[in-house]
């Protein structure tokens, strides 16, 4: 190679190094989108298809959507759990997963209902760490006048800007009613609403320095575009509403090990501080015991909830350390004076903004079996 050629080469490889570069930080402006499988490549009919992309669009605690769909026949299907989707260091005895579960039972029901079907359910699992969970059998009923997709579609975990202005009697009693003592809401100035404040604060103080589950934490999190695409699930910087060049800048230089890194440790704790701080109160999931089929009503009635209150223009953000942590678990009850066993933790506030869904899901092909 001669000066010459030496100069034109190094010159175009620079330039190309630069460019790859350059177009990898571009693609990370963008916002990746969720997309709907089309029902042809999982070969059911389009309706059919519709129902468990609609089911699936259910809440997942990091978003990790442990559900499957074993396909029996086209409207006979068992809904079951795939174990590397659990997460056992903050959810060993997957009472969340359970939750989340029924969350998508729920989505899968009022998706059916709103095509015309009656979905029956049945709960098959006897442990919550059985991988085969519900039978579900669908029935063609005629059409629905009360569809509830666009619910369904636009419903999201909202973390930020939450008002500070306490619910208005009406909208608690459409939140509490009907759950007989199972859902109870602490208005932000009340003492039980103080506890919770303090003890979720304490709570992620305490999970943030715990190892393991930071680690389990880091490995569901999708800091470029490139792995948001491949995995479709998962935490993004979008759906932990980070914004502007702070989001940039995660997308571009944020890696697994940084989230083990104090400084990502104690910047946790401090929006924790402040997003604990502001909403109308606080919302404390109760049941019975901790059985498969109460742990899939609390799911059940949870997204029966969610799906109703954007319309009001009110978050719900789960929150589930002080359930987590045994420092805050144990006492949590008596503190609040509750008999039953607590479930789930959500803030709940108003936004002046609802905004669309960000949160990713996988194609149809990685949940149907
Ligand atoms: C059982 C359960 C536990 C959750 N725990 C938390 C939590 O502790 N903190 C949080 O920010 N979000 C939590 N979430 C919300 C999920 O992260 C969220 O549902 C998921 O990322 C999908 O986003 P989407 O709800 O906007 O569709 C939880 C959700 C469920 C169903």
């Amino acid at each position: 190679m001669n000066r010459r050629q030496f100069i034109t080469y190094s010159g175009s490889a620079l330039i190309m190094a630069g460019g790859v570069s350059m177009f990898k930080s571009l693609d990370q402006l963008q916002t990746v989108e969720r997309e709907k499988t089309p029902s042809f490549t999982v070969g059911l009919e389009t309706e059919i298809a519709d129902i468990v992309y609609l089911a699936a669009l259910a809440p997942s605690g990091h978003n990790v959507q442990p559900w499957t769909v074993k396909i029996i026949t086209s409207h006979h299907w068992i809904i079951g759990t795939d174990s590397s989707r659990w997460l056992p260091a903050v959810d060993p005895e997957n009472r969340e997963m359970m939750i989340s579960i029924g969350a998508f039972l729920e989505n899968l029901a009022a998706a059916a209902s709103s095509k015309g079907y009656k979905a029956e359910i049945q709960i098959i699992a006897q442990s919550t760490k059985d991988q085969e969970i519900a039978d579900v059998k669908l029935y063609k009923i005629g059409y629905s006048s009360n569809s509830l997709i666009q619910q369904i579609e636009l419903r999201r975990t909202l973390r930020n800007n939450f008002l500070t202005r306490e619910l208005s009697n009406e909208d608690i009693i459409l939140i509490t009613q009907g759950y007989q003592g199972d859902f109870l809401y602490y208005p932000r100035n009340s003492k039980e609403s103080k506890v919770l404040t303090e003890g979720t604060i304490l709570a992620n103080e305490v999970q943030a320095y715990r190892d393991p589950a930071q680690q389990e934490l880091a490995g569901w999190i999708r800091w470029s575009n490139q792995d948001s695409r491949r995995y479709g699930n998962g935490l993004t910087p979008e759906t932990m509403e980070i914004e502007g060049f702070s989001r940039w800048y995660v997308k571009n230089f944020y890696t697994h090990q940084s989230v083990l890194e104090k400084e990502f440790r104690e910047a946790t704790i401090k929006k924790i501080k402040e997003q604990s701080t502001t909403g109308s109160g606080w919302l404390v999931l109760t049941s019975k015991d901790a059985t498969v089929s109460e742990l899939i009503q609390t799911g059940r009635n949870l997204q029966r909830i969610w799906l109703m209150v954007r319309d009001r223009k009110i978050a719900l953000h789960p929150m589930t350390q002080v359930i987590e942590e045994a420092a805050t678990a144990k006492e949590l009850s008596s503190m609040l004076g509750i008999t039953g066993d607590i479930q789930l933790v959500l803030r709940v506030g108003y936004v002046n903004h609802y905004p669309r869904p960000v949160s990713l899901r996988m194609p149809l092909q990685k949940i149907i079996l």
